[in-house]
């Protein structure tokens, strides 16, 4: 089993890393008195998998509270039924939650987790990519609202990650390209030698059975972002590489063309391309993020779109600050840094 180390001055917690970890949940929570266990998931996983949850879980006064699939769950009126079965279970704050999903859950699971009761322990257990080695780490907790994303939220970190990587074998071939459009990020803003292992895999088998490894290198990079910089005021915005023009892609189709990790994809790219063309990234990098989003069935363009509408999103973001935006820009691959520009210079980044 791999572990990882979150260290925060105010909480430290691991992450596991190991397959079929879930049938060692009942030994790996310790049951210390008579707690109940409220495990929050979503319709697909609770058919798919909700049965391991429960079998590995029998020693535990457990129940679940089941979401539909989708962002739109991770809504005000979502929460707000989530909250009410956390009371019919009857959990109160010595009793534990479990998120069991993809971000979506976590997200939503972790926000409740962080306000019911005002906070109850909870577990991270990711089972789509995108969440194992992203959203699952690091506390970012939230839910949207119609104006935006992730607006009502939270920092609240779990008291442990278990990961699971048999899971990506149940994900959907389009989500498991998703999750690995943030793998193919971590290796462009932080490290060159992930980046041309992800190049080097002959086929999904190989990349398959290096997984375990593969979540374990993106943790313990997102770890170190994370530790630097917990509440997202510096260094951890490098891990947004992408997510500038990404977040607008999202919005300006209504979260219902691009998924998350394409719209970032397309975001790595076109900024690359145009920062190359300023002198300020080495020529040709922007090709190597062409042909490994292309291998990894990721798009790097946006056909049919008005740029500067798709910009105007950015306006709605969270992290613009007055006259200012931070964006993530490459000198090579795996060599990142902020740049603080005018808001009104925006369009010449991705025009
Ligand atoms: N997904 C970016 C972050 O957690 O900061």
């Amino acid at each position: 089993m791999m572990t990882l180390d979150i260290n925060l001055g105010h909480k430290s917690y691991k992450i596991y890393i190991k397959r079929g970890i879930i049938s060692q949940l009942g030994r790996l929570l310790t049951k210390t008195n008579d707690e109940k266990i409220a495990v929050i998931t979503d319709s697909n996983i609770y058919k798919l998998h909700g049965k391991k949850i429960s079998d590995a879980l029998s020693d535990f006064d457990m129940g679940f509270i089941v979401v539909e699939p989708g962002e739109k769950s991770k809504s005000i009126t979502t929460l707000q039924y989530v909250y009410k079965q956390l009371l019919n279970l009857k959990i109160t704050r010595s009793d534990t939650i479990i998120t069991f999903g993809g971000g979506v859950v976590g997200d939503l699971g972790g926000f409740a987790a962080s306000t019911f009761l005002r906070g109850i322990p909870y577990f991270q257990i990711p089972t789509s990519l995108t969440a194992q080695i992203d959203s699952s780490i690091g506390g970012k907790v939230a839910v949207d609202l119609p104006e935006g994303k992730n607006l009502v939220g939270s920092f609240y970190h779990p008291d442990a990650v278990f990961i699971d990587p048999d899971f990506l074998e149940t994900l959907d071939e389009r989500f498991f390209s998703d999750g690995m459009a943030e793998v193919i990020k971590y290796g462009c803003i932080d490290d060159s030698a992930l980046f041309e292992r992800l190049m080097g895999y002959k086929s999904k088998k190989d990349l398959l059975t290096d997984m375990e490894q593969i979540i374990y290198k993106c943790c313990s990079i997102k770890k170190n972002f994370v530790e630097e910089d917990e509440k997202d005021t510096g260094r951890r915005m490098i891990l947004n590489f992408g997510h500038t023009f990404g977040h607008a892609v999202e919005k300006y189709f209504n979260y219902n063309k691009y998924t998350h990790g394409e719209a970032v994809a397309v975001g790595m790219y076109k900024i690359t391309k145009k920062s190359e063309e300023m002198g300020i990234t080495k020529p040709g990098t922007h090709n190597l993020i062409k042909n490994i989003l292309t291998k990894y069935k990721l798009p790097y363009e946006i056909a049919d779109a008005d740029n500067r509408a798709i910009l105007k999103a950015i306006e709605v973001d969270k992290k613009n600050k007055g006259p200012y935006i931070d964006i993530v820009l490459l000198k090579s691959i795996g060599d990142s840094f902020i740049k603080r520009i005018n808001r009104d210079d925006i369009f010449m980044y991705f025009s």
